[in-house]
């Protein structure tokens, strides 16, 4: 505990004189106040609890620099899997390929005014210091996303199951955006959140699959996500679309067990 409240003055204390010494360089002008407001953040965080330091993404493990923008590099060597699904999707392909990041300016999808100039990170839906996950997987995306089905989402009986901000992790039993778009996955031992947001999109049906179906029946799921109206509304009612597919495997059913008689 010691050693690693003074590992945070020397980064304080470093943070400080490279502003003074460079400021040009580094980023916004940081006050006492936000270094107070970051450090409190920090330490109700998973990070503090689990001893991931300032240090352990400001400094350069190698060089032992100060570095003032950590970016996804920095998190890959403890969340490796984060950081592959997240440049593979829609949101970090950009990054991936070296262009500037994802903006809300770019989209053909609707966004949010206020958005427009937002650049896509860890950072942009996990506060990287409070490492939120709650708040990451439905608030954040309605900081950007503004069509209909995102807005229909808080009215819609899946966000009335779990009241999210009583939780430090959206559970077993929540749909956030982030379970359907954002699915959980398990790698090795572990559960793990696949970070790609066009995987469960392509094919459609891939969601069936991997999210519906560990709550709901096949025929609903499918009879649900082709539905364009029901998706639109984000699956505010049972769905009345009725796929040819299954009853024909009922009428066949239906006939074969007949002509076993
Ligand atoms: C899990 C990694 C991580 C930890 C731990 C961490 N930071 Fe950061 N920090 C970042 C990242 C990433 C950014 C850049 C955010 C961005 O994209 O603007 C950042 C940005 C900052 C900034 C610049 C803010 C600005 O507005 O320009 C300061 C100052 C800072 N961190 C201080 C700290 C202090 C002090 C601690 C310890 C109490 C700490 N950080 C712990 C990852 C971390
Ligand atoms: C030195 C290792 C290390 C680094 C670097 C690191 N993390 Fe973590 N992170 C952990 C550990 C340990 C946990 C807690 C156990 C777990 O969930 O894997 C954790 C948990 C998390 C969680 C889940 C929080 C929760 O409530 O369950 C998020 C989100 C997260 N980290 C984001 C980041 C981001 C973003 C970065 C880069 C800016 C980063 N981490 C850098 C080690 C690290
Ligand atoms: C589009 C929003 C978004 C972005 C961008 C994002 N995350 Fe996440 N992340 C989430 C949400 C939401 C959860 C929790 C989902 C759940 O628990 O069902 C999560 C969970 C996590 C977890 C804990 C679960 C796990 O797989 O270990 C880690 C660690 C994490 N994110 C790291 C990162 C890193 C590193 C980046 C940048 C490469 C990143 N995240 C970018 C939304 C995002
Ligand atoms: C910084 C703003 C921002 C945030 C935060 C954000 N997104 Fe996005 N998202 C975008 C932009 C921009 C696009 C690209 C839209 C386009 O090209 O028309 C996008 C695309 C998508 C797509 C379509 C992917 C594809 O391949 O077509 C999905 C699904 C999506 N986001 C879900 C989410 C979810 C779920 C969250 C929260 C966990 C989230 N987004 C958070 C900006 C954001
Ligand atoms: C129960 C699952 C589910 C939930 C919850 C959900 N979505 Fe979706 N979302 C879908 C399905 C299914 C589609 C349609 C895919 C298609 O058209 O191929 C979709 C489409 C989208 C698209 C458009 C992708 C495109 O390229 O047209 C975006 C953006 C998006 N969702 C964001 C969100 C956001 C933000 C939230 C939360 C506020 C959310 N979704 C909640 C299942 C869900
Ligand atoms: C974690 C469990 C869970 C997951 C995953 C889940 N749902 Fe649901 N869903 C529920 C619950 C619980 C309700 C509320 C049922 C009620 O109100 O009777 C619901 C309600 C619905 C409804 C409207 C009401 C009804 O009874 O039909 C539709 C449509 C629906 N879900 C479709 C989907 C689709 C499509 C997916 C996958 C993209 C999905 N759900 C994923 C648990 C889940």
């Amino acid at each position: 505990m010691k050693i690693f409240g003074l590992r945070l003055i020397v980064l304080l204390f470093l943070i400080v004189i490279s502003c003074l010494v460079a400021p040009a360089t580094v980023t916004a002008n940081v006050t006492q106040t936000q270094l107070d407001e970051i450090n409190q953040l920090w330490q109700s965080s998973v990070h503090a609890r689990t001893e991931v330091n300032c240090s352990s993404c400001h400094q350069d493990p190698d060089s032992q620099k100060l570095v003032v923008t950590p970016t996804q590099e920095t998190c890959r060597s403890c969340h490796e899997y984060a950081v592959d699904t997240f440049l593979l999707g829609k949101h970090g392909v950009r990054t991936l390929e070296g262009m500037s990041p994802l903006t809300p300016s770019l989209a053909h999808l609707p966004m949010k005014e206020s958005a427009m100039d937002l650049q896509m990170s860890c950072n942009t839906c996990h506060d990287v210091h409070a490492v939120n996950t709650s708040q990451a997987a439905v608030d954040s995306c309605l900081t950007c996303h503004n069509d209909t089905h995102s807005l229909n989402y808080k009215n819609s009986p899946h966000a009335q199951i779990v009241n999210l901000a009583s939780l430090p992790r959206p559970d077993q039993k929540a749909v956030t955006c982030a379970t359907c778009h954002l699915p959980r996955e398990k790698v090795g031992n572990s559960i793990l959140v696949n970070h790609n947001n066009t995987y469960v999109l392509l094919p459609r049906d891939r969601m069936v699959r991997d999210v519906c179906i560990n709550c709901h029946g096949v025929e609903h799921a499918y009879n649900s996500i082709f539905d364009d109206n029901l998706v639109e509304s984000n699956f505010a009612q049972p769905p009345t679309l009725k796929m040819q597919t299954f009853q024909l495997v009922r009428d066949f059913e239906k006939k074969r067990s007949g002509k076993a008689k």
